[in-house]
């Protein structure tokens, strides 16, 4: 089967690899933005917890799940429960799919700002389509939004989804190739950055911030929902990215070496770009604003542009960097829906290539749709901003989650758990026993289960559903894209679940 699906070159190409889909756009702008929405330091104490007590655990489960069957995700989950768990993994998948859609609308705009650190974002430009005061719009904003009015960032979707298209043609093969080099790269990137953001006078206080701890707001809910979601997305768990990933391993490995390994590694990435980003912001005496995205589309920039020398440089620096650490992460996702159309119905990866290519770059259009619709800028200005945020807000917000939730439950209750952690425990350094068995079985799901009712507690009572009714102005779209939504990712997963299997009816090979 190896030959077929294709598997690591080595053991590093695999770490790399893993590595290089959790350090994404979540470790450079989500986190820090989490960071500051609760308070700096206080953010690290709950964000610690998820990190032991779910990120690593469910790491080892995907990574070992993926070995020990050796197929992605909804295939994997067929040989463990038949047709019931198949759906969940399907679920997954198309939820993927709508993640990667947008996440790479987002890529299209960071390569759009890409272009414009070669110049024209650090100039002045008029904003035609927008009514804000002169005196609040910048210079990097005022680029930003005449380039996500225009057409052009429908030509970066085509760009990028190429780019990812072509990163994964060969499979594991070509991604460990750009992975090998991208990675790397980005750590560099990410030290100059930090050297010269903690050098710049201010730059420390931003440290101070992310270092004090306000124990005040442990209390809070919502501040341990952002951090267990935010261990979800950073290390793209829940979607069996990890598990497609593990999949071409070779039978031997370490996975609670490996799955500690990936983890720390993305944290400690997550953790300087919070460095640097706060003493970036800290030395122009910049406030976040609330929502994340605009934290790297126009504060960042606002703080480069600040820098008494070689702007351009960092610029381009800053936005390769995110392009980099996005597309290894883009890939991912796409890989792992691709894999699982492999495994499932034996049809060539050009093929499925090729359909992926179509049904991503249509939903990715969508997202970059130019049309203004709040040219105030209360809110996203384009109808494809807004969509962003409403799909983002269905899909992550609650998609992810209740995968990772099926998944635990799954793993936990429907799979021969003791086989799974026997088989872990062959290679692995460290053996995990009885009470990692009951973490997955008992406290996992506990945990996860709280954080949705929480979010479905929110938003009844206010947030972004509250939000839209009071406004009246997301009305339609927010049901729009909730309908979009579980059509999307209920009908598909159903449409895949009830397709017929050519994979010789899913015995392990
Ligand atoms: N982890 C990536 C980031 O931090 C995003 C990502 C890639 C992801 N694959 C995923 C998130 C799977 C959730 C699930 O940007």
């Amino acid at each position: 089967m190896s030959e077929v699906r294709g598997s690591w070159g080595s053991k590093l190409g695999f770490i790399l690899a893993a590595s290089g889909s959790a350090i994404g756009l979540g470790n450079i702008v989500f986190f820090s933005s989490n960071a500051y929405k609760y308070g700096g330091g206080a953010f690290y104490l709950p964000y610690l917890v998820a990190l032991f007590l779910i990120g690593i655990p469910v790491m080892i489960l995907e990574l070992g799940a993926g070995r020990f069957s050796r197929r992605s995700m909804p295939n994997a989950l067929y040989t463990i429960a038949g047709k019931r768990a198949e759906l969940a993994g399907w679920f997954g998948a198309l939820n993927a799919t709508i993640i990667t859609m947008y996440y790479i609308a987002i890529l299209a705009w960071i390569l759009g700002m890409w272009v414009g650190s070669l110049g024209a974002l650090w100039r002045s430009s008029a904003v035609a389509a927008f009514g804000v005061a002169d005196g609040e719009m910048t210079n990097s904003m005022s680029y930003f939004f005449n380039m996500i009015s225009s057409s052009n960032p429908m030509i970066y979707v085509v760009l990028i989804w190429m780019a990812n298209i072509l990163i994964i043609i060969r499979g594991a093969k070509s991604i460990e190739a750009v992975v090998k080099i991208f990675v790397p790269l980005m750590w560099l990137m990410m030290i100059v950055l930090i050297i010269r953001g903690v050098t710049l006078p201010g730059g420390p206080e931003g440290i101070l911030y992310l270092f004090t701890p306000d124990f005040s707001v442990i209390g809070d809910v919502g501040i341990w929902k952002g951090a267990f979601s935010q261990m979800f997305f950073t290390l793209s768990l829940g979607f069996g990215i990890m598990m497609a990933y593990a999949s071409y391993l070779p039978k031997k490995n370490d996975d609670v070496l490996s799955a500690t390994t990936i983890s720390l590694l993305n944290c400690s990435f997550e953790f300087i770009a919070g460095l640097a980003i706060f003493s970036l912001l800290f030395a122009f005496a910049i406030a976040p604003k609330a929502s994340s995205l605009s934290m790297i589309f126009f504060v960042v920039p606002e703080g480069i542009a600040e820098f008494p020398v070689l702007v351009g440089l960092f610029g381009f620096l800053f936005f390769t960097l995110l392009l980099m650490a996005g597309l290894t992460s883009s890939v991912s996702l796409v890989e792992s829906v691709v894999l699982s159309v492999i495994d499932k119905f034996r049809v060539s990866r050009s093929k499925v290539l090729v359909g992926m290519f179509c049904v991503g770059l249509a939903g990715s259009l969508l997202f970059v749709l130019p049309e203004v619709v709040d040219p105030g800028l209360k809110d996203d200005g384009t109808l494809g901003f807004s969509l962003v945020d409403l799909l983002d807000h269905w899909a992550f917000g609650y998609g992810l989650l209740i995968c990772g939730l099926l998944e635990i439950l799954i793993i936990g209750w429907l799979y021969d758990i003791d086989a799974l952690l026997e088989f872990v425990n062959k290679n692995a350094r460290i053996k995990l026993g009885a009470k990692f068995k009951a973490l997955v079985r008992y406290v996992l799901p506990v945990v996860v289960l709280s954080i949705l009712v929480l979010s479905i507690i929110d938003e009844y009572r206010g947030g972004l559903y509250g939000n839209a009714m009071e406004t009246g102005r997301f009305e339609s779209l927010y049901l729009l894209a909730f309908f979009g939504w579980l059509a999307f990712s209920i009908g598909g997963a159903i449409l895949f679940t009830v397709l017929k299997r050519r994979d010789g009816s899913g015995e392990a090979s």
